[in-house]
C-alpha cells in the first residue's frame, strides 16, 4: 500500500496544475537543508525573527507569567524557542510538534541536555490533521510558538482553520506567531534563490525522497528549481521545472511530463501586520503587541487566545 506521501504525489502528478504540500519536504535530509538555508546570506527571515525575538522576549515572558507550557508549532531544530525558555519564568513544560520524527527527537535530546529541569516532550505530529497533545495540567498559561513564517505555507483558508485549531488548543493562553511581511520583490527573489543553490537543494529533495521512499526514477538534472514572487497574491511560489520531456514512474503507473510543465511545490505567503491581525481575530485570538525590526521585514505578533473551557 501507498503512504500517505506516495498517495498525495500519484495525485499530483496525475491533476493539472500540478501541486503538492510542502510538508513532504522534510524528512531527516529535507530539515537539515533547511537548517542550511537559515545560515544563507540572501535569507533574512532568521536572523531578523531571532533579533526581534532578543529584543521583545522580556516583554512576552512578563505577558506570559510564571510557569507556562510552551507548546511549539512545525519546531524544526528547536533554535528560537531557546530564547523563550531561558526568558520565561520556570517555564513548566515545552510540547515541541514536528512531522520531521528523526530530526525533532535529535533536537529534543540536545536540549533536554541544556535545559536539565524543563520537561521536554515531542510530539512528532501533522499539525494539520488531528492528533493529540498530552493534557494541559499545571496553573501555568499555554503558550503556543509558531515562528519562521510557517504559516505562510498555508493558504489564506488553510491558515485560518489552523488558527481556529490553535485557539482551542491555547484557550486562555496565547500565540507567539512570526510572519514574514510584504516587502521589495527583489529582496523575496534573492532570499529564495540564493547564490550556493541551498534552496534548490532543499526543492530537489522532494525528488529525491520520492526516490528514495517510494522507488520513483526522478532524474534530479532534468528539474529545475524555480521560485517567483507572485505580486497579486502576495505569495513567493516555488516550483520544480521539468527541462525536458520526460517520464516517471510511481507504484508502476507511468506519469509524463512535459518541457517546462511544473510541480508547484510551496507558496510562502507574505502579509501585512494588519492582514495578519485581522486573520487571527477571525480565527477568535484577541491580537496584542506586535514587534518588527527597523526595516519591518518581519513581524512577531503576540495573540491572545480565547479564554474558557478545557482544549
Ligand atoms: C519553515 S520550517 C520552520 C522551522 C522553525 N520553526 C524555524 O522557525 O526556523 C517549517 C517546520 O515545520 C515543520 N512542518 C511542516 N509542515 C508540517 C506539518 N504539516 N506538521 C508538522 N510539522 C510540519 C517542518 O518539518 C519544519 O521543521
Amino acid at each position: 500500500m501507498l503512504s500517505e506521501f506516495g498517495h498525495d504525489l500519484q495525485q499530483a502528478l496525475a491533476a493539472r496544475p500540478r501541486s503538492i504540500s510542502p510538508k513532504y519536504f522534510y524528512d531527516a535530509e529535507g530539515s537539515r537543508l533547511f537548517d542550511r538555508i537559515c545560515e544563507l546570506p540572501e535569507y533574512y527571515p532568521t536572523r531578523t525573527e531571532l533579533a526581534i525575538l532578543q529584543r521583545s522576549v522580556g516583554e512576552m515572558a512578563a505577558l506570559a507569567g510564571r510557569g507556562a507550557e510552551i507548546v511549539e508549532f512545525g519546531a524544526g531544530s528547536l533554535r528560537k524557542v531557546r530564547l523563550l525558555l531561558q526568558a520565561f519564568d520556570a517555564p513548566a513544560r515545552y510540547l515541541p510538534i514536528d512531522i520531521s520524527g528523526e530530526h525533532l527527537r535529535d533536537a529534543a535530546a540536545i536540549l533536554r541536555g541544556e535545559f536539565a529541569r524543563l520537561d521536554v516532550q515531542p510530539v512528532v505530529a501533522d499539525y494539520t490533521q488531528s492528533f493529540a497533545l498530552p493534557e494541559h495540567t499545571g496553573s501555568g498559561k499555554r503558550i503556543g510558538f509558531f515562528p519562521g513564517s510557517t504559516i505562510g505555507n498555508f493558504t489564506p483558508d488553510e491558515a485560518l482553520a489552523f488558527l481556529h485549531g490553535a485557539a482551542r488548543v491555547l484557550r486562555g493562553g496565547a500565540l507567539v506567531l512570526g510572519a514574514d511581511l510584504v516587502k521589495d520583490p527583489q529582496v523575496l527573489h534573492a532570499a529564495y534563490n540564493d547564490a550556493q543553490g541551498v534552496t534548490a537543494a532543499f526543492n530537489l529533495n522532494l525528488l529525491a525522497r520520492a526516490n528514495r521512499e517510494l522507488g520513483t526514477n526522478f532524474q534530479l538534472a532534468q528539474f529545475a528549481h524555480y521560485a517567483f514572487y507572485n505580486a497579486p497574491l502576495q505569495r513567493i511560489e516555488m516550483h520544480l521545472l521539468s527541462r525536458a520531456k520526460q517520464a516517471v514512474v510511481l507504484a508502476g503507473e507511468r506519469f509524463t511530463l512535459e518541457e517546462g510543465e511544473t510541480l508547484h511545490t510551496e507558496n510562502s505567503y507574505k502579509f501585512t501586520i494588519d492582514g495578519l491581525r485581522a486573520l487571527a481575530q477571525r480565527a477568535g485570538f484577541r491580537p496584542g503587541p506586535v514587534w518588527t525590526d527597523p526595516e519591518r521585514l518581519f513581524s512577531v505578533h503576540w495573540l491572545h487566545a480565547p479564554p474558557g473551557g478545557s482544549a
